[in-house]
């Protein structure tokens, strides 16, 4: 067994640590050394069983979007249930409600969710293709949904085109279209073009002039290749897992037209990037694109687990009954969680309301900089995304100055005060800021001030 983590003056925490040590494989996380313990949480905060507070720098994984438990949505959630406020005054054994599971039934808040989830991406995709949904219990599941659904189009043509180092899932064909050529045991139908990663190396680069070319070359020589036998290209609007990578929109823009003229379905993957987080509600709306089918999950649900494809009917008919079919999806837990967020976003200006703590968040990062153990800060402008890029120093890798400083962060000012909760840093080096998109700019201002603090005490005097 792995030890557990265990930092000192926290004995509940430890305690619950070891717990989960003992129960769970490690391969149930990902690395982060604080493996902070969450005893309670609201809006932008977590504290711990000890008492600390925690700024929430994640948003689970970019989840939280509206923050945790929010009061509105909550009582929303409940509303589409029916379930009563006060459900211990119920008397016996049973209350009437929405059933909790529905399987090949319908449920009117179903046929809402679906309804409007559809009405809100036609209005901001301005076009015809976002038709149907297609529902899931997680990303990866709704991934594999697309990816069936776009090769049943045109059996003639399996073939997808991916974009390298994506992330879109660690399941089945999820899993074959992330990373690259090299991961082992590649699935023979996938062939991985270059992302235009060097163009978006840091926040300073953002607007340089940029020239597709040399990407729809790539693609162009795939298909002189294979032809026809290409139906179907995927890509992140930004690389999330793989780095946080945000390319110039003209890229993805590129991409969407050499798909059209080739008749290929273009699969936008937005599972972390929607609800607001590139500062739209969709990430297609930010990089002026509509894809065939985009893909979504994370903060559709806002910590309820549901996914959803959406997009081309004839793309989706291609299945038959029971092919895009399980026990999750479309479940009423999902469909009044999607109702709820829905509602938020319709209901206030979500997106134009953290413009100010974007601000404030991005310029703490990029001061970052002058560190000389921080290489690079790259994200969304007027987003709600960033990751900081750290770099070999002074004898220790990117990856161990990363950590350190997730655990300098989560320490905060190391006397049991706030601290920023962080996770274990992507592809070694990133550490990824994605804070609820309601965090207030008083809230950013001092949750940046803790980041400033740890990464002064991780410089040698
Ligand atoms: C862009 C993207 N696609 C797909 C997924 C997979 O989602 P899930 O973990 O819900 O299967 C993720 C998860 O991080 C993601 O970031």
């Amino acid at each position: 067994m792995t030890p557990p983590i265990q930092h000192p003056a926290e004995p509940t925490s430890n305690a619950a640590r070891a717990a989960v040590a003992g129960v769970e494989p490690r391969s149930l996380r990902t690395f982060t050394p604080s493996q902070a313990v969450l005893a309670k949480s609201a809006g932008v905060y977590h504290w711990t069983p000890e008492g600390r507070r925690l700024f929430d720098f994640t948003s689970g994984v970019l989840v939280s979007n509206l923050g945790h438990n929010p009061t509105r949505w909550t009582r929303r959630f409940f509303d589409y249930m029916g379930w009563p406020a006060g459900v211990s005054d119920v008397a016996g054994d049973y209350f009437p409600a929405v059933a909790m599971t529905a399987y090949n039934a319908v449920t009117p808040i179903e046929a809402d969710a679906g309804r409007r989830l559809v009405a809100a991406l036609r209005r901001e995709a301005g076009g015809a293709r976002m038709e149907q949904v297609m529902w899931a219990a997680s990303g990866s599941e709704a991934i594999q949904k697309a990816l069936w659904a776009a090769a049943a189009r045109d059996r003639t043509r399996p073939m997808i085109v991916a974009t390298r180092y994506g992330f879109h899932g660690k399941k089945g064909l999820a899993n074959a279209v992330t990373g690259s050529e090299t991961d082992a045991e590649r699935d023979a139908r996938v062939r991985f073009v270059t992302f235009p990663t060097t163009e978006c190396r840091d926040v300073a680069l953002r607007g340089a002039p940029f020239d597709p070319a040399p990407y729809l070359k790539e693609l162009d020589a795939l298909w002189h290749q294979f032809g026809r036998r290409l139906g179907t290209f995927i890509t992140e609007p930004y690389l999330g897992g793989g780095g946080s990578y945000h390319p110039p929109k003209a890229y993805l823009q590129a991409v969407q037209g050499w798909c059209r003229a080739n008749d290929v379905v273009f699969i936008l993957d937005e599972v972390q990037a929607n609800f607001g987080r590139t500062g739209s509600l969709f990430a297609f709306t930010t990089y002026g694109v509509e894809p065939d089918v985009v893909v979504l999950g994370k903060g559709l649900g806002n910590g309820v687990p549901v996914a959803a494809a959406v997009g081309r009917a004839d793309v989706f008919a291609a299945l038959d009954y029971g092919e895009g079919s399980d026990t999750w999806s479309a479940n009423p837990l999902n469909c009044a969680a999607v109702l709820a967020t829905l509602d938020e976003f319709e209901a206030r200006d979500v997106i134009g309301g953290m413009k100010e703590s974007s601000a404030v968040i991005e310029r703490g990062l990029v001061a970052l900089k002058e560190y000389p153990f921080v290489a690079a800060v790259r994200g969304e402008q007027c987003g709600m995304v960033w990751g900081v890029e750290f770099a070999d120093h002074a004898g220790k890798t990117a990856a161990e100055w990363a950590n350190a400083f997730v655990l300098a962060g989560y320490q905060g000012d190391g006397a049991g005060g706030d601290g920023v909760h962080l996770l274990g840093p992507l592809s070694k080096k990133v550490v990824r800021i994605s804070p609820p998109l309601t965090i207030t700019p008083a809230e950013a201002t001092a949750a940046v001030a803790l980041l400033a603090r740890a990464a002064a005490r991780l410089t040698p005097a």
